[in-house]
C-alpha cells in the first residue's frame, strides 16, 4: 500500500501503522481512510495529500 505525504506539514500516513490515536486501525490503505480524516498533526483534509514513496 502506498504512502502519502500532507503537503502542507509533510506529515506521512503510513498505512502499515493507521492512525491508531484517531480509530485508524494498521493496515488500513489511504484511500479507506473515511472522506472526514484530517492530518493528525495540521488538520487539513486528504485532499490535500499526495502519494509518496
Ligand atoms: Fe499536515
Amino acid at each position: 500500500m502506498k504512502k502519502y505525504i500532507c503537503d502542507i506539514c509533510d506529515y506521512v500516513y503510513d498505512p502499515q501503522i493507521g492512525d491508531p490515536d484517531h480509530g485508524i486501525n494498521p493496515g488500513t490503505s489511504f484511500e479507506d481512510l473515511p472522506d472526514d480524516w484530517e492530518c493528525p498533526l495540521c488538520g487539513v483534509g486528504k485532499d490535500q495529500f499526495s502519494e509518496t514513496e
